[in-house]
């Protein structure tokens, strides 16, 4: 008996997390798989080079204690301030309007690994700890000159979006563009024979021409490291995709669907408003949560949107409207009575809250995970990256309606989209 007790007392592992802060979600599903196996008992550490700024101070973890942050050097964080994505407002949202943004973050990744290798010392600390594996995001390509140096022989590529071609080629998954979307494709499901091919061409751009660069070890011999070839050989990946949820696809038994893993139902339900809140809530028997999550800005939309949203509000004198806004200048409202404005808001709480009908929203995976496990019916207004592909996956199942960012614009498109999801018994 007492040797059958033994394993579950020293099975912990150490692992270390890579995450470069350079996206709010990329870091919020790192911290969560930290977190976990924090909580399971396992030593984690938390290794998070600073590329942009604002996230330096965000909590992210709650039972991850070791954590280490890198300053950037002066043109790493210039690198960082650059990042502006009020251009997708405006832009055309195709698949191909993200290309500029990725090539930025290669660039960045590029010049956090130069920083690295001036000064290894940073790593030289780290490798005292003999880690046993390491987590990072498939996208910072400039992990495996870390865990290369480090000596760390197990490593789990993830990803924080549902589905990324480059590494099911990697690890030999089918990934037929013909009917899977890819990750950032704005079709999705019954495809036509023009969008099928617009994903093809959009599979080759991405997974050929945006190929992350081959960086070099960082020992003596300046070997370049395939990452692929290293990928291949992970046991695990974990992506944040779920079952039920996303498009069926063929999978190998090594890709793990963590999809989901950031919404703790049990907490969302628990979580209590405050007074201000709930009097807000009683003010109306609807009321509709309006939200572009914290990249894309709503103080940052075309005059023309802000307009016609306000416009669609004033329309619904029997709904209160909340909308996340990030200036105080709200002069274009013209003082509407049934709409408030913030900067924040519990976005969770709210969603939990049967008195919230419906929300608006950019289809960020985060929130469409959110509305999905609360079963809360949405508008989707998919602006760039995955979001279009978000947003055809929940559509799918009949919760949603998406429209196009330029209906933004459409008086009577949005007014008609307002007034399915408020009554609209579907
Ligand atoms: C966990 O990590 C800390 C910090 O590196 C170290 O001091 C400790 O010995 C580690 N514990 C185990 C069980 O490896
Ligand atoms: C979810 O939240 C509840 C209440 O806060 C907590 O007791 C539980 O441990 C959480 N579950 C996970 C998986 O984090
Ligand atoms: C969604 O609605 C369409 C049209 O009403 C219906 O054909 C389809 O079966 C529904 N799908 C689900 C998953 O309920």
């Amino acid at each position: 008996m007492f040797f059958c007790f033994l394993p579950q007392f020293t099975l912990s592992y150490n692992f270390l997390v890579f995450c470069p802060l350079f996206a709010h979600s990329h870091h919020q599903f790192l911290a969560k798989i930290a977190d976990t196996l924090t909580e399971a008992g396992h030593n984690v550490t938390f290794f998070a080079p600073i590329l942009v700024r604002e996230y330096e101070n965000v909590k992210y973890l709650e039972y991850t204690k070791d954590i280490i942050y890198i300053q950037p050097d002066e043109e790493l964080e210039k690198m960082g301030e650059a990042a502006d994505y009020s251009n997708f407002w405006k832009e055309d949202a195709g698949m191909f309007s993200f290309v500029p943004a990725v090539q930025r973050f290669f660039k960045m990744f590029v010049k956090l690994n130069e920083n690295l290798e001036k000064d290894l010392s940073v790593l030289d600390k780290l490798k005292d700890r003999n880690f046993d594996a390491m987590i990072f995001e498939t996208l910072a390509f400039c992990a495996h000159p870390i865990h290369e140096y480090l000596g760390i022989k197990t490593i789990f590529p993830s990803f924080s979006m549902t589905h990324m071609t480059e590494i099911s080629k990697a690890i030999g998954e089918p990934t037929s563009p013909s009917f899977l979307p890819t990750t950032v494709s704005p079709y999705a499901g019954q495809m036509t024979f023009k969008e099928r091919l617009l994903n093809t061409l959009g599979d080759f751009i991405f997974t050929h021409i945006l190929k992350p660069p081959s960086l070099k070890s960082f020992r003596g011999d300046k070997e370049y490291l395939d990452s692929n070839e290293i990928q291949a050989k992970a046991p695990f990946v974990f992506i944040n995709s779920n079952t039920f949820l996303d498009f069926p696809r063929p999978m190998l038994a090594k890709t793990i669907n963590i999809g989901g893993i950031s919404v703790n139902v049990t907490q969302m339900r628990q979580e209590k408003l405050s007074s201000k809140y709930n009097e807000i809530l009683n003010e109306r028997s609807q009321t509709v949560l309006i939200s572009f999550g914290s990249m894309i800005r709503s103080s940052e939309m075309p005059q023309e949107y802000k307009k016609t949203i306000v416009k669609v509000i004033e329309s619904f004198p029997a709904v209160t409207f909340l909308w996340k806004y990030e200036s105080e200048n709200v002069e274009f409202s013209k003082k509407v009575k049934n709409l408030h404005f913030s900067k924040w808001f519990p976005q969770t709480a709210l969603l939990a809250d049967s008195r919230l009908t419906a929300f608006i929203t950019h289809a960020g995976l985060g929130s469409v995970n959110e509305l999905s496990y609360m079963g809360k019916p949405a508008i989707l207004v998919p602006i760039f990256a995955d979001q279009m592909r978000n947003a055809k996956m929940l559509a799918r199942h009949n919760g949603s309606i998406t429209l196009r960012r330029e209906d933004l614009g459409v008086f009577e498109n949005l007014r008609s989209a307002v007034n399915s999801i408020l009554n609209d018994k579907r």
